[in-house]
Parts: structure tokens; sequence; C-alpha cells
């Protein structure tokens, strides 16, 4: 009898825990169909599944989960209207929307922990059909609010005139740079031609220079005082990433800066999502696993570099910003 209730009460248990699921589950379908957006203005599920030509069943329990959880409310006329905030941060076309990073958890992160079991038993896995980069990029400059205060508190401190930036996606920082100091020479390098073209398109008449190409073939005998290489050492390998601590040396002046944006595995702080970040980044072919402080001080060391400063910018992620010096 007793061995019999341990075993419904183990099955609560996982049954609970898996409950915390739900409301990303609902946020996301909202998110990748716009849910939220066409019941902002209150409608019925009737209405809308006529409008859009989708399964009013389905529909329905989607409303049903949401109501439970809190997402959704309904008026008394029987229509349904999400609470302000969904709307806010869940919607497709609302500038606060933070919808992006639930569709990388949901579409990225959680299909690799669950290709796992194939993996692991050597079976070949497909990933992803649709191209990643733009959710990736778009992902990364979420966190440009919490570090680029630190960045530009940086290029003030040295005193610097010219920044690189490698791997620069949208160019988040390099836009924000710009914005705090018209003087400032940028230039950015990005591999994904979509995700450059698109970087060049906006930032190019400001001044700052967007380069099309991989840092690995890229040459130039001009030196810059600041590198930066924010959210990339896991597009490379650790044999890689100390060529790119070369590359960085030799695209810099003397004494100049070297600043990394990266989460760290065994640092002080976030290390359940950093072993999560690294299952991820394990189970695709063209990343690796995020770097260690220490890892990095070495390559810094291999390559003339000094660690001067590691700051943590988002703990519960083990997120950190490290500053190198040339020496
Ligand atoms: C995660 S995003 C980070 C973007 C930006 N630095 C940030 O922190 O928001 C990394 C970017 O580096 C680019 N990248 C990866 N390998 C690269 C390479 N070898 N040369 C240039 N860019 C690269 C990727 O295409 C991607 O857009």
């Amino acid at each position: 009898m007793i061995t019999e209730y341990l075993r419904l009460w183990n099955a609560r248990k996982w049954m609970k825990q898996n409950e915390p699921f739900l409301p990303t589950w609902h946020a996301h379908l909202g998110y990748s169909l716009d849910l939220f957006h066409h019941f902002s203005k209150g409608a019925s599920v009737e209405e809308v599944a006529a409008r859009n030509n989708w399964n009013q069943d389905l529909l329905q329990r989607w409303v049903d989960v949401g109501i439970v959880l809190g997402h959704l409310k309904m008026k008394r006329n029987g229509k349904i209207k999400p609470k302000r905030q969904l709307v806010k941060y869940v919607s497709k076309e609302s500038p606060n929307s933070v919808g992006i990073l639930i569709k990388e958890m949901m579409e990225l992160h959680i299909p690799t922990m669950l290709s796992y079991r194939d993996l692991i038993q050597g079976k070949e896995v497909t990933f992803f059909e649709e191209n990643y980069s733009d959710t990736v990029a778009r992902t990364s400059a979420l966190l440009e609010t919490i570090a680029f205060p630190k960045v530009a508190s940086s290029v003030k401190k040295e005193k610097v005139t010219s920044v690189f930036d490698i791997g620069t996606g949208y160019g988040g920082y390099l836009r924000r740079l710009k914005e705090t100091n018209q003087e400032l020479e940028l230039c950015g390098i990005e591999v994904d031609e979509t995700v450059a073209a698109k970087a060049w398109e906006e930032l190019t008449d400001s001044g700052i220079e967007i380069i099309a190409g991989d840092i690995d073939q890229y040459e130039t005998a001009k030196t810059f005082q600041m590198v930066m290489m924010n959210n990339l050492l896991y597009y490379f390998s650790q044999e890689e990433r100390q060529k790119l601590f070369i590359k960085a040396n030799r695209l810099l002046e003397p004494k100049g800066t070297l600043l990394i944006i990266s989460p760290l595995v065994h640092s002080k702080h976030g290390q359940a999502f950093a072993s999560a970040f690294n299952s991820f980044m394990s189970a695709h072919e063209k990343m690796y696993p995020v770097p260690s402080a220490r890892e990095l001080t070495e390559y810094g060391r291999k390559a003339k570099f000094r660690l001067k400063k590691m700051t943590p910018i988002i703990r519960e992620g083990g997120w950190y910003l490290l500053v190198f010096k040339k020496k």
C-alpha cells in the first residue's frame, strides 16, 4: 500500500513540476499567431477563428488555458480580452515585445533538448528548417539595455575613439555608442548575410561601417582602440577562440581594450542557465560550449592581454562583461 502511495506521490510531483511550462506554451502560441493582438480589443473565439480561417475548437482550448492562467479574461458580453501586459509584451508588433525570446526557447532550445535521446545514441538529427539567425541576433539584443551602460562607461573611461565589433548582429551596441558620441569611428563585422544586410541598411546613414563577412577571413591594416566580441564565443571552438584573441590583438592599437560579453561556465552565478545553454550548444555541430573565465584569461594571456575587469551583467544567466587590456 505504501509503495503504491509513494508511486502516486511521485507521479503527482512530476505533474506539478511540469505545470510551470503551461504559461510558456500559452504565450508561445499567442506570440506565433499573434493571438493577444487578435483579441486585444475584445473578440469572441468564433469571430477570431472565422476571420483567420482557424480551427475554432483548438482556439477555444487555448482561450480556456489562458483564462485559467490569467492571461485572458472573459468579459460580461462573452468576449475574450487579454491582460494588457500580454498585449504589450507578447504581441508581434509591440515595440515592447519579448516574444522573440519565447520563440527562441520553444523553437530552438526545447526541441534541441528533446532530440538529446537520439543525439546521445549517435542518431542523425535534422535541426531547424528555418534560419534562426534573425531570432538569435534579436534575442541577444535584449541584453543591450542592461549591458550597454557598462560598455559606454568602458568606452568613456578608456577614452576610446574607435571600436571594431566582431559578430555585430544588428549592430545595436554600435548604434547606441554613436548616439552617445557622434565622433566615434565604428565598424562591425557580421557573417550572416541577411543580418548584415539589415544592419547595413539601418546603420550606414549614421556613419557606422558594417562589413558582411567572416572574421576568420577578414584582414585589414587598420587598427582600433577597442574590439568587442559580444555573445560570440559559442560560435567558435576552443582552438578557434585562441585565434580570435590573436586576431583581436592584431586589430587593436597598443594598450587597446578588448571587451567581451558572454555567459560563462563555472562562474559564481547562473550555473543552471549556463549548463542548459551548454546542452543546447553541444547538440549543434557548429556551436560550442560557453567558456569559463579561466579559459578566457588563458587565451588572453597567450594573445598578450591582461584581464582587467570582470563584472556580472545578468547574474541568474551567468552573463559577464570582461575587459582585457592589450599589453
Ligand atoms: C548571438 S549574436 C550577437 C550579436 C551582438 N554581438 C550582440 O551581442 O547582441 C552573434 C552574431 O555573431 C555572428 N557571427 C558568428 N560567427 C561569426 C564570424 N565568424 N564572423 C562574423 N560574425 C560571426 C552571428 O551570425 C551572429 O549574428
